[in-house]
């Protein structure tokens, strides 16, 4: 094949999964154009930005939230909310949104550009389009499902400022993290989809996961793998709770096993900056919208996707794909049942694949995980494998060591 014969199949391979709205958006100034924003930024007022908002604004720099050119005006906030849809009516399942206190707005005028920040260092110009009051007790019910406090993300948007300020923004640089935390998997959605063109991958699956991985996990990913041609594993590593395995370990745990147990050829890891909104069927729209963005074609929803404690059910993230129309959503779905490991089988199933009684099953518990891993036990084989029980004990034992004064 000639140069130009594969320059041109790269290019017919980037238009396999288009972006959502059609056109990835892309926020980061470059050269003069970025001098001058800079140079503009320092006389502005400046507005600190929380840990949500500074992995927002990493996603809203590449693209990853396309079509989303900034923090969303009342029009938009509104229809997410209520209807899942944005005014142009494009399906869009989480408000994305810049908060302040009242203090804050009321030294602010529409039309004026602010500077937003990361402990003093300018991230990005926005100009502010709107400010507006907002009911949170309505967005909490709609969008996580309870009003109840002990929902992370509940808890947050109670406290969080009363105003929001909508605009389109302009990058200039990237929150620190983006160069100190795995800056070598940060793919953006342009390099993803040209890394997935040269492989000459049509059909790409996105795993979202805010996990170390398990054998259930690698079930699934690899039963995907069987109808694509590559496995795009995109594990989340901005702000989660303070529970939930540090993204180091969790990224730590794809690594150790990453070469021995998966074809190099089919298979790409990528760390994704987003925080975790715990929004269970909600996120997982949001969750596949964005691979959609990155250049998946097909998207793995399991168990309680995004879900935390009791507050969605099993399947709920699931369910709610079949209220949109497949072609609005533009990614496939690939639902899996609950997967586990059958004694009598020999091998992770699920309760459609197995006909064994529960006895044979392997189930651990989230605590019972953590407490065996907090006195130095190795998970059991089928249930996590060895080189990934290993980080995990190393991981609590670095955590404990830096804990104790
Ligand atoms: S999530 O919050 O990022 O969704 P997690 O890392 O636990 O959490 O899960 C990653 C993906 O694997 C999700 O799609 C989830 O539904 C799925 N999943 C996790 N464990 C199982 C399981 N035992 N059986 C089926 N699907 C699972």
């Amino acid at each position: 094949m000639t140069d130009l014969q594969s320059s041109a199949n790269v290019v017919a391979l980037l238009d396999v999964s288009p972006p959502h709205g059609g056109q990835l958006v892309n926020r980061m100034m470059r050269g003069q154009m970025r001098i001058a924003v800079q140079e503009r930024a320092e006389e502005l007022t400046k507005v600190e930005l929380n840990p949500f908002n500074l992995s927002d604004i990493e996603l809203l720099a590449h693209g990853a939230m396309s079509p989303l050119t900034g923090f969303m005006g009342q029009t938009d906030y509104e229809r997410v909310v209520g209807e899942m849809r944005l005014s142009n009516n494009l399906l869009w399942s989480l408000p994305v949104t810049l908060p302040v206190d009242r203090e804050t707005a009321s030294g602010f005028q529409i039309g004026q550009e602010i500077a937003l920040c990361e402990e003093g260092r300018v991230l990005a110009v926005m100009e502010v389009a709107e400010l507006f009051e907002y009911d949170k007790r309505r967005e909490a019910e709609l969008v996580y499902g309870t009003t109840d406090e002990s929902h992370p993300s509940v808890s947050r948007l109670l406290h969080q400022g009363d105003i929001l300020v909508g605009g389109e923004i302009w990058v200039v640089d990237l929150p620190a993290a983006a160069s100190i935390e795995f800056p070598e998997l940060r793919h953006t959605p342009a390099q993803t989809r040209r890394m997935f063109a040269r492989r000459g991958w049509r059909r790409i699956v996105g795993f979202q996961t805010r996990n170390p991985i398990h054998r259930a996990h690698e079930y699934i990913q690899k039963a995907a793998l069987e109808i694509v041609d590559g496995l795009f594993i995109h594990p989340l590593v901005g702000e989660t709770k303070p529970d939930d395995i540090p993204a180091d370990v969790r990224i730590a745990s794809y690594q150790a096993i990453l070469r021995d147990y998966y074809p190099a050829d089919s298979v790409l890891l990528g760390v994704f900056p987003a925080a975790m909104r715990y929004a269970g069927p909600r996120e997982a729209i949001f969750h596949a919208l964005v691979r959609k963005n990155y250049g998946c074609t097909h998207f793995i929803v399991g168990r309680d996707h995004a879900g935390v404690g009791d507050y969605y059910g099993t399947y709920d993230a699931q369910l709610i794909f079949d209220t949109f129309k497949r072609d609005e959503v533009g990614i496939e779905i690939l639902p899996f049942d609950y997967t586990f490991y059958c004694k009598k089988c020999g091998m992770v199933v699920s309760s459609k694949t197995c006909p064994h009684d529960r006895e044979n099953w392997i189930f651990l518990s989230g605590t019972q995980v953590r407490e065996m891993l907090e006195r130095g036990e190795m998970l059991p084989p089928e249930f996590t494998r060895p080189e990934v029980s290993k980080v995990l004990i190393d991981g609590i034992k670095a955590r404990n060591n830096n804990d104790s004064p």
